[in-house]
Protein backbone atom coordinates (compact mmCIF):
# COMPACT_ATOMS: atom_id res chain seq x y z
CA UNK A 1 0.00 0.00 0.00
CA UNK A 2 1.19 3.30 -0.91
CA UNK A 3 -0.11 6.69 0.78
CA UNK A 4 1.40 9.01 -1.97
CA UNK A 5 -1.02 6.90 -4.99
CA UNK A 6 -4.31 9.13 -3.91
CA UNK A 7 -6.89 8.42 -2.63
CA UNK A 8 -8.87 5.09 -3.91
CA UNK A 9 -12.93 5.60 -4.25
CA UNK A 10 -15.16 2.60 -4.28
CA UNK A 11 -18.78 2.04 -4.39
CA UNK A 12 -20.80 -0.70 -2.72
CA UNK A 13 -24.56 -1.92 -3.92
CA UNK A 14 -27.42 -3.45 -2.85
CA UNK A 15 -26.18 -7.19 -3.13
CA UNK A 16 -28.71 -10.49 -3.24
CA UNK A 17 -27.91 -13.14 -0.11
CA UNK A 18 -24.14 -13.25 1.32
CA UNK A 19 -23.13 -17.11 0.76
CA UNK A 20 -19.97 -19.21 1.63
CA UNK A 21 -16.93 -19.68 3.68
CA UNK A 22 -13.92 -17.68 4.27
CA UNK A 23 -11.03 -17.22 6.48
CA UNK A 24 -9.74 -14.36 8.36
CA UNK A 25 -6.64 -13.24 7.95
CA UNK A 26 -4.24 -12.53 11.35
CA UNK A 27 -5.09 -10.45 14.64
CA UNK A 28 -3.61 -7.15 14.47
CA UNK A 29 -2.82 -7.03 17.71
CA UNK A 30 -1.22 -10.08 18.62
CA UNK A 31 0.61 -10.02 14.78
CA UNK A 32 2.19 -6.70 15.96
CA UNK A 33 3.20 -7.91 19.63
CA UNK A 34 4.60 -11.20 18.06
CA UNK A 35 6.85 -9.34 16.00
CA UNK A 36 8.06 -6.83 18.67
CA UNK A 37 8.72 -9.73 21.45
CA UNK A 38 10.35 -12.22 18.66
CA UNK A 39 12.37 -9.16 17.96
CA UNK A 40 13.16 -8.76 21.65
CA UNK A 41 13.78 -12.61 22.30
CA UNK A 42 16.55 -14.80 22.66
CA UNK A 43 16.63 -17.61 19.65
CA UNK A 44 14.23 -17.98 16.92
CA UNK A 45 9.94 -17.51 16.79
CA UNK A 46 8.37 -18.65 14.00
CA UNK A 47 5.14 -17.13 13.37
CA UNK A 48 2.21 -18.58 10.93
CA UNK A 49 -0.75 -16.65 9.92
CA UNK A 50 0.66 -13.14 10.56
CA UNK A 51 -1.42 -10.37 9.49
CA UNK A 52 0.44 -9.36 6.52
CA UNK A 53 -1.00 -5.39 6.88
CA UNK A 54 0.52 -2.33 6.16
CA UNK A 55 0.58 -1.39 10.06
CA UNK A 56 1.89 -5.10 11.13
CA UNK A 57 5.27 -4.87 8.09
CA UNK A 58 5.57 -1.02 9.70
CA UNK A 59 6.88 -3.04 13.15
CA UNK A 60 8.86 -5.82 11.48
CA UNK A 61 10.73 -2.71 9.49
CA UNK A 62 11.63 -1.07 13.06
CA UNK A 63 12.29 -4.36 14.50
CA UNK A 64 14.39 -4.93 11.47
CA UNK A 65 16.03 -1.68 12.63
CA UNK A 66 16.52 -2.14 15.91
CA UNK A 67 19.06 -5.76 15.09
CA UNK A 68 15.87 -8.28 14.45
CA UNK A 69 16.56 -10.76 11.84
CA UNK A 70 13.41 -11.80 9.94
CA UNK A 71 12.61 -13.70 7.18
CA UNK A 72 9.85 -15.83 5.51
CA UNK A 73 9.85 -19.38 4.19
CA UNK A 74 6.80 -20.19 2.91
CA UNK A 75 3.63 -19.04 4.79
CA UNK A 76 5.95 -18.42 8.24
CA UNK A 77 7.72 -15.74 9.18
CA UNK A 78 11.29 -16.72 11.14
CA UNK A 79 12.51 -14.04 13.75
CA UNK A 80 15.58 -14.11 15.35
CA UNK A 81 15.94 -12.15 18.12
CA UNK A 82 18.28 -9.87 19.76
CA UNK A 83 18.20 -10.82 23.40
CA UNK A 84 16.57 -8.96 25.65
CA UNK A 85 18.12 -5.29 27.01
CA UNK A 86 19.66 -5.75 23.41
CA UNK A 87 18.24 -3.16 21.26
CA UNK A 88 20.29 -1.93 18.91
CA UNK A 89 20.07 2.53 17.98
CA UNK A 90 18.31 2.04 14.65
CA UNK A 91 20.09 4.57 12.23
CA UNK A 92 16.93 6.54 10.75
CA UNK A 93 13.27 7.64 11.95
CA UNK A 94 10.98 4.44 12.40
CA UNK A 95 8.00 5.24 10.39
CA UNK A 96 4.69 4.01 11.54
CA UNK A 97 2.52 5.31 8.49
CA UNK A 98 -0.80 4.35 10.30
CA UNK A 99 -0.33 2.16 12.73
CA UNK A 100 -0.80 3.57 16.41
CA UNK A 101 -0.10 0.05 18.17
CA UNK A 102 2.96 -0.71 16.48
CA UNK A 103 3.95 3.47 17.12
CA UNK A 104 2.67 3.02 21.05
CA UNK A 105 3.95 0.23 21.76
CA UNK A 106 7.62 0.47 20.10
CA UNK A 107 7.52 3.77 21.91
CA UNK A 108 7.54 1.92 25.19
CA UNK A 109 9.40 -0.96 24.14
CA UNK A 110 12.62 1.42 22.68
CA UNK A 111 11.66 4.33 24.16
CA UNK A 112 14.11 3.61 27.72
CA UNK A 113 16.86 2.36 26.18
CA UNK A 114 20.27 4.92 26.08
CA UNK A 115 19.78 6.42 22.69
CA UNK A 116 17.83 8.35 20.05
CA UNK A 117 14.74 7.21 18.42
CA UNK A 118 12.66 9.07 16.37
CA UNK A 119 9.18 8.08 15.53
CA UNK A 120 7.31 9.45 12.38
CA UNK A 121 3.51 8.16 11.13
CA UNK A 122 1.18 9.64 8.63
CA UNK A 123 -1.30 12.60 8.62
CA UNK A 124 -3.92 10.42 11.03
CA UNK A 125 -1.15 9.08 13.18
CA UNK A 126 -0.05 12.84 13.36
CA UNK A 127 -3.07 13.32 14.89
CA UNK A 128 -3.30 11.23 17.62
CA UNK A 129 -2.07 11.57 21.28
CA UNK A 130 0.96 10.27 22.53
CA UNK A 131 1.14 11.92 26.33
CA UNK A 132 -0.69 8.99 27.46
CA UNK A 133 2.51 7.14 26.68
CA UNK A 134 4.84 9.69 26.75
CA UNK A 135 3.68 10.51 30.68
CA UNK A 136 4.65 7.38 31.75
CA UNK A 137 8.12 7.10 30.09
CA UNK A 138 9.18 10.14 31.70
CA UNK A 139 8.70 8.54 34.97
CA UNK A 140 11.18 6.00 33.97
CA UNK A 141 13.30 8.36 32.59
CA UNK A 142 12.69 8.89 28.91
CA UNK A 143 13.31 12.61 27.88
CA UNK A 144 11.40 13.15 25.30
CA UNK A 145 11.25 15.66 21.86
CA UNK A 146 8.09 16.56 20.46
CA UNK A 147 7.54 18.97 17.80
CA UNK A 148 4.42 19.86 18.85
CA UNK A 149 2.98 19.17 22.17
CA UNK A 150 2.18 14.97 22.31
CA UNK A 151 1.83 14.64 18.89
CA UNK A 152 4.89 13.41 16.19
CA UNK A 153 7.05 13.36 15.17
CA UNK A 154 8.70 12.07 18.87
CA UNK A 155 12.12 11.52 19.67
CA UNK A 156 12.92 9.76 22.97
CA UNK A 157 16.04 9.19 24.50
CA UNK A 158 16.19 6.37 27.66
CA UNK A 159 18.07 6.86 30.36
CA UNK A 160 21.42 4.75 31.79
CA UNK A 161 19.20 2.80 33.95
CA UNK A 162 15.44 3.45 33.29
CA UNK A 163 13.16 2.85 37.04
CA UNK A 164 10.66 0.96 37.23
CA UNK A 165 7.19 2.34 37.80
CA UNK A 166 3.84 1.78 39.35
CA UNK A 167 1.27 3.31 37.33
CA UNK A 168 -2.26 3.21 37.20
CA UNK A 169 -3.40 3.64 33.18
CA UNK A 170 -6.46 6.48 33.37
CA UNK A 171 -7.67 5.41 30.43
CA UNK A 172 -9.03 2.10 29.03
CA UNK A 173 -6.11 1.66 26.72
CA UNK A 174 -4.39 -1.72 25.95
CA UNK A 175 -1.84 0.55 24.05
CA UNK A 176 -0.78 1.97 26.67
CA UNK A 177 -0.57 -0.75 29.48
CA UNK A 178 1.19 -2.23 26.84
CA UNK A 179 3.84 0.35 25.92
CA UNK A 180 4.51 0.14 29.96
CA UNK A 181 5.00 -3.88 30.67
CA UNK A 182 7.44 -3.07 27.01
CA UNK A 183 9.17 -0.23 28.81
CA UNK A 184 9.18 -2.53 31.84
CA UNK A 185 11.31 -5.26 30.07
CA UNK A 186 14.07 -3.14 30.23
CA UNK A 187 13.74 -2.10 33.90
CA UNK A 188 15.47 -3.34 36.76
CA UNK A 189 13.21 -4.39 39.47
CA UNK A 190 9.05 -4.39 39.42
CA UNK A 191 7.06 -2.52 37.04
CA UNK A 192 3.57 -2.31 38.14
CA UNK A 193 0.36 -1.41 35.44
CA UNK A 194 -3.03 -1.09 37.53
CA UNK A 195 -5.32 -1.17 34.95
CA UNK A 196 -9.03 0.05 36.33
CA UNK A 197 -11.35 -1.49 33.34
CA UNK A 198 -10.08 -4.87 31.40
CA UNK A 199 -8.84 -4.17 28.00
CA UNK A 200 -7.17 -6.81 25.68
CA UNK A 201 -4.54 -9.07 27.05
CA UNK A 202 -2.38 -10.31 24.27
CA UNK A 203 0.56 -8.73 25.84
CA UNK A 204 0.02 -10.04 29.37
CA UNK A 205 -0.21 -13.56 27.75
CA UNK A 206 2.35 -13.30 25.40
CA UNK A 207 5.16 -11.92 27.92
CA UNK A 208 4.23 -14.98 30.11
CA UNK A 209 4.65 -17.18 26.67
CA UNK A 210 8.31 -15.98 26.08
CA UNK A 211 9.02 -16.72 29.86
CA UNK A 212 8.57 -13.10 31.45
CA UNK A 213 8.34 -13.11 35.39
CA UNK A 214 5.15 -11.53 35.18
CA UNK A 215 2.21 -11.66 37.89
CA UNK A 216 -1.49 -10.66 37.51
CA UNK A 217 -4.04 -10.09 40.17
CA UNK A 218 -7.64 -8.79 39.74
CA UNK A 219 -9.71 -7.36 42.59
CA UNK A 220 -13.04 -7.86 43.61
CA UNK A 221 -14.10 -4.74 41.73
CA UNK A 222 -12.08 -5.88 38.52
CA UNK A 223 -9.39 -3.91 38.79
CA UNK A 224 -6.18 -5.40 37.40
CA UNK A 225 -2.76 -5.07 38.78
CA UNK A 226 0.08 -6.50 36.73
CA UNK A 227 3.64 -6.87 38.16
CA UNK A 228 6.79 -7.42 35.71
CA UNK A 229 10.16 -8.19 36.92
CA UNK A 230 12.64 -6.46 34.74
CA UNK A 231 15.34 -7.77 32.47
CA UNK A 232 14.84 -11.41 32.66
CA UNK A 233 15.66 -13.52 29.92
CA UNK A 234 12.86 -13.55 27.00
CA UNK A 235 12.70 -17.38 24.46
CA UNK A 236 11.83 -17.46 21.18
CA UNK A 237 8.73 -19.06 20.65
CA UNK A 238 5.93 -20.81 18.02
CA UNK A 239 3.22 -18.53 17.77
CA UNK A 240 0.07 -19.32 15.66
CA UNK A 241 -1.76 -15.77 15.29
CA UNK A 242 -5.64 -16.45 15.01
CA UNK A 243 -8.24 -14.60 12.91
CA UNK A 244 -8.70 -10.80 13.93
CA UNK A 245 -12.34 -10.28 14.94
CA UNK A 246 -12.15 -6.84 14.50
CA UNK A 247 -11.89 -7.74 11.01
CA UNK A 248 -14.31 -10.78 11.10
CA UNK A 249 -17.09 -7.73 12.02
CA UNK A 250 -17.35 -6.67 8.80
CA UNK A 251 -18.36 -9.60 6.77
CA UNK A 252 -20.51 -10.51 10.45
CA UNK A 253 -22.46 -7.28 10.54
CA UNK A 254 -22.96 -7.67 6.45
CA UNK A 255 -24.59 -11.24 6.38
CA UNK A 256 -27.30 -9.75 9.06
CA UNK A 257 -28.32 -7.06 7.67
CA UNK A 258 -28.07 -8.65 4.07
CA UNK A 259 -31.59 -10.98 3.34
CA UNK A 260 -30.80 -14.30 2.64
CA UNK A 261 -27.26 -14.88 3.54
CA UNK A 262 -26.03 -17.24 5.01
CA UNK A 263 -21.57 -17.26 5.72
CA UNK A 264 -19.18 -18.88 8.13
CA UNK A 265 -16.03 -16.89 8.93
CA UNK A 266 -13.66 -19.45 10.54
CA UNK A 267 -10.29 -19.23 12.48
CA UNK A 268 -11.63 -16.04 14.36
CA UNK A 269 -9.82 -14.75 17.68
CA UNK A 270 -12.65 -15.00 20.99
CA UNK A 271 -10.37 -13.94 23.58
CA UNK A 272 -13.04 -12.37 25.87
CA UNK A 273 -11.54 -9.35 26.24
CA UNK A 274 -12.50 -8.87 22.14
CA UNK A 275 -15.94 -10.13 21.70
CA UNK A 276 -17.84 -7.47 23.10
CA UNK A 277 -19.21 -7.01 19.69
CA UNK A 278 -20.93 -10.63 19.05
CA UNK A 279 -22.46 -10.73 22.65
CA UNK A 280 -23.92 -7.04 21.33
CA UNK A 281 -25.29 -8.62 17.83
CA UNK A 282 -26.55 -11.43 19.73
CA UNK A 283 -28.48 -9.49 21.96
CA UNK A 284 -30.30 -7.21 19.08
CA UNK A 285 -31.11 -11.08 17.78
CA UNK A 286 -28.19 -11.88 15.57
CA UNK A 287 -27.93 -15.45 14.44
CA UNK A 288 -24.60 -15.85 14.77
CA UNK A 289 -23.50 -19.55 15.81
CA UNK A 290 -20.69 -20.25 17.57
CA UNK A 291 -18.87 -24.00 16.15
CA UNK A 292 -15.76 -25.56 16.49
CA UNK A 293 -14.67 -23.30 20.33
CA UNK A 294 -11.06 -24.78 20.26
CA UNK A 295 -7.90 -23.13 21.48
CA UNK A 296 -4.63 -22.20 19.05
CA UNK A 297 -1.51 -20.97 20.26
CA UNK A 298 -2.91 -20.31 24.32
CA UNK A 299 -5.92 -18.35 22.43
CA UNK A 300 -9.12 -19.24 22.41
CA UNK A 301 -10.36 -19.61 18.52
CA UNK A 302 -13.91 -20.59 16.97
CA UNK A 303 -15.42 -20.37 13.43
CA UNK A 304 -19.23 -18.10 13.43
CA UNK A 305 -22.43 -18.99 11.14
CA UNK A 306 -24.13 -16.27 10.45
CA UNK A 307 -27.25 -16.09 8.92
CA UNK A 308 -29.37 -12.76 7.96
CA UNK A 309 -31.46 -11.65 10.96
CA UNK A 310 -34.01 -9.45 12.24
CA UNK A 311 -32.40 -6.72 14.19
CA UNK A 312 -33.80 -4.44 17.25
CA UNK A 313 -32.14 -1.34 18.62
CA UNK A 314 -30.68 -2.62 22.40
CA UNK A 315 -28.78 -0.18 24.88
CA UNK A 316 -24.98 -1.05 24.99
CA UNK A 317 -23.38 -0.93 28.49
CA UNK A 318 -21.01 1.27 28.51
CA UNK A 319 -18.82 -0.90 30.90
CA UNK A 320 -18.22 -3.30 26.98
CA UNK A 321 -16.88 -0.74 25.35
CA UNK A 322 -13.16 -1.98 25.70
CA UNK A 323 -14.15 -5.26 24.61
CA UNK A 324 -15.28 -3.53 21.43
CA UNK A 325 -13.98 -0.34 20.89
CA UNK A 326 -12.83 -1.11 17.44
CA UNK A 327 -15.90 -2.38 16.55
CA UNK A 328 -18.32 0.49 17.17
CA UNK A 329 -18.09 2.44 12.99
CA UNK A 330 -19.38 -1.63 12.46
CA UNK A 331 -21.86 -1.53 15.23
CA UNK A 332 -23.38 1.55 13.81
CA UNK A 333 -24.42 -0.14 10.89
CA UNK A 334 -25.56 -2.93 12.17
CA UNK A 335 -28.19 -0.42 13.99
CA UNK A 336 -28.34 1.67 10.85
CA UNK A 337 -30.64 -1.76 9.85
CA UNK A 338 -32.03 -2.71 13.38
CA UNK A 339 -35.78 -1.83 14.28
CA UNK A 340 -35.65 1.02 17.19
CA UNK A 341 -32.87 2.83 18.75
CA UNK A 342 -29.63 1.68 19.52
CA UNK A 343 -28.03 3.37 21.96
CA UNK A 344 -24.37 3.66 22.22
CA UNK A 345 -22.39 5.46 25.21
CA UNK A 346 -18.74 5.92 26.84
CA UNK A 347 -17.31 6.61 23.54
CA UNK A 348 -14.76 8.93 24.29
CA UNK A 349 -11.92 6.79 23.43
CA UNK A 350 -13.57 6.43 19.51
CA UNK A 351 -12.69 10.50 19.22
CA UNK A 352 -8.89 9.67 19.07
CA UNK A 353 -8.62 6.82 17.09
CA UNK A 354 -7.37 6.73 13.34
CA UNK A 355 -9.72 9.65 12.85
CA UNK A 356 -12.98 10.83 15.29
CA UNK A 357 -14.84 8.44 14.55
CA UNK A 358 -17.59 9.23 16.22
CA UNK A 359 -17.81 12.23 13.97
CA UNK A 360 -16.53 10.02 11.13
CA UNK A 361 -19.62 7.32 11.69
CA UNK A 362 -22.19 9.99 12.67
CA UNK A 363 -21.16 12.20 9.55
CA UNK A 364 -21.59 9.39 7.38
CA UNK A 365 -24.87 7.87 8.58
CA UNK A 366 -26.28 11.20 8.01
CA UNK A 367 -24.73 11.07 4.50
CA UNK A 368 -26.72 7.95 3.48
CA UNK A 369 -30.21 9.23 5.45
CA UNK A 370 -29.79 7.40 8.57
CA UNK A 371 -31.37 9.86 11.60
CA UNK A 372 -28.96 9.32 14.30
CA UNK A 373 -27.79 11.80 17.38
CA UNK A 374 -23.75 12.04 17.84
CA UNK A 375 -23.20 13.25 21.82
CA UNK A 376 -19.94 14.35 23.28
CA UNK A 377 -19.38 10.67 24.10
CA UNK A 378 -22.13 8.87 22.99
CA UNK A 379 -23.99 7.91 19.59
CA UNK A 380 -27.98 6.95 19.30
CA UNK A 381 -28.99 5.43 15.74
CA UNK A 382 -32.63 4.83 14.57
CA UNK A 383 -32.58 2.55 12.16
CA UNK A 384 -35.20 0.48 9.80
CA UNK A 385 -34.36 -2.95 8.50
CA UNK A 386 -35.31 -3.05 4.99
CA UNK A 387 -32.87 -0.13 4.04
CA UNK A 388 -35.44 1.81 2.19
CA UNK A 389 -34.04 5.16 0.90
CA UNK A 390 -30.98 4.64 2.51
CA UNK A 391 -27.53 5.12 0.51
CA UNK A 392 -27.37 7.59 -1.79
CA UNK A 393 -28.84 7.82 -5.01
CA UNK A 394 -26.72 11.02 -5.78
CA UNK A 395 -23.58 9.37 -4.90
CA UNK A 396 -22.70 11.73 -1.82
CA UNK A 397 -18.91 10.28 -1.01
CA UNK A 398 -18.38 9.45 2.84
CA UNK A 399 -15.38 10.88 3.89
CA UNK A 400 -12.95 8.03 5.46
CA UNK A 401 -10.71 10.50 6.91
CA UNK A 402 -7.79 7.50 6.40
CA UNK A 403 -9.56 5.34 8.31
CA UNK A 404 -9.99 1.94 7.47
CA UNK A 405 -12.48 0.59 9.38
CA UNK A 406 -14.82 4.00 8.56
CA UNK A 407 -14.39 2.84 4.93
CA UNK A 408 -15.08 -1.00 5.65
CA UNK A 409 -18.42 0.04 7.69
CA UNK A 410 -20.02 1.81 4.99
CA UNK A 411 -19.05 -0.65 2.24
CA UNK A 412 -20.95 -3.02 4.08
CA UNK A 413 -23.82 -0.46 4.42
CA UNK A 414 -24.02 -0.08 1.09
CA UNK A 415 -24.62 -3.55 0.41
CA UNK A 416 -27.75 -3.85 1.92
CA UNK A 417 -29.34 0.35 1.75
CA UNK A 418 -31.56 0.81 -1.15
CA UNK A 419 -28.95 3.45 -2.66
CA UNK A 420 -25.17 2.75 -3.01
CA UNK A 421 -22.66 4.24 -0.86
CA UNK A 422 -19.56 5.32 -1.74
CA UNK A 423 -16.37 5.73 -0.26
CA UNK A 424 -13.57 8.68 -0.67
CA UNK A 425 -10.57 6.48 -0.02
CA UNK A 426 -10.59 2.54 0.23
CA UNK A 427 -6.16 2.61 0.33
CA UNK A 428 -6.44 2.53 4.49
CA UNK A 429 -7.87 -0.93 4.07
CA UNK A 430 -4.97 -2.13 3.26
CA UNK A 431 -3.51 -1.33 6.87
CA UNK A 432 -5.60 -4.04 8.76
CA UNK A 433 -6.97 -6.35 6.12
CA UNK A 434 -6.35 -5.92 2.55
CA UNK A 435 -8.02 -9.28 1.66
CA UNK A 436 -11.76 -7.31 2.13
CA UNK A 437 -12.21 -6.07 -1.28
CA UNK A 438 -11.41 -10.29 -2.59
CA UNK A 439 -12.99 -12.20 0.65
CA UNK A 440 -16.03 -9.28 0.56
CA UNK A 441 -16.70 -9.98 -3.03
CA UNK A 442 -16.29 -13.91 -2.98
CA UNK A 443 -19.44 -14.09 -0.68
CA UNK A 444 -21.65 -12.37 -3.87
CA UNK A 445 -20.73 -8.42 -2.06
CA UNK A 446 -21.23 -6.00 -5.08
CA UNK A 447 -18.66 -3.42 -3.89
CA UNK A 448 -15.89 -2.18 -6.47
C1 LIG B 1 -4.94 -2.03 20.46
C2 LIG B 1 -5.59 -1.33 21.44
C3 LIG B 1 -6.72 -0.42 21.18
C4 LIG B 1 -7.31 -0.64 19.79
C5 LIG B 1 -6.24 -0.78 18.74
C6 LIG B 1 -5.37 -1.97 19.05
C7 LIG B 1 -3.81 -2.90 20.83
O1 LIG B 1 -6.26 0.91 21.26
O2 LIG B 1 -8.17 0.41 19.46
O3 LIG B 1 -6.81 -0.94 17.47
O4 LIG B 1 -3.40 -3.75 20.01
O5 LIG B 1 -3.30 -2.77 21.95
P1 LIG B 1 -6.23 1.73 22.66
O6 LIG B 1 -5.19 1.16 23.52
O7 LIG B 1 -5.92 3.14 22.24
O8 LIG B 1 -7.62 1.57 23.21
Amino acid sequence: MSHGSGPRPATARKSADLRGSIRIPGDKSISHRALMLGGLASGETRITGLLQGADVLATGRAMQAMGARIRKEADTFIVDGVGNGALLAPEAPLDFGNAGTGCRLAMGLAGVYDFETTFLGDASLGRRPMARVLEPLREMGTQVRAAAGDRLPVTLRGPKTPAPITYRVPVASAQVKSALLLAGLNAPGITTVIEPVMTRDHTERMLEAFGAALSVETDVSGVRTIRLDGRGKLTGQEIDVPGDPSSAAFPLVAALIVPGSDITITNVLMNPTRTGLILTLKEMGGDIEVIGSRQVGGEDVADLRVRHSELSGVTVPEERAASMIDEYPALAIAAAFAEGNTVMAGLDELRVKESDRLAAIAAGLKRNGVDCEEGASSLVVRGRRDGKGLGSAAGATVNTHLDHRIAMSFLIFGLASEHPVTVDDVSMVATSFPEFMHLMTSLGARIA
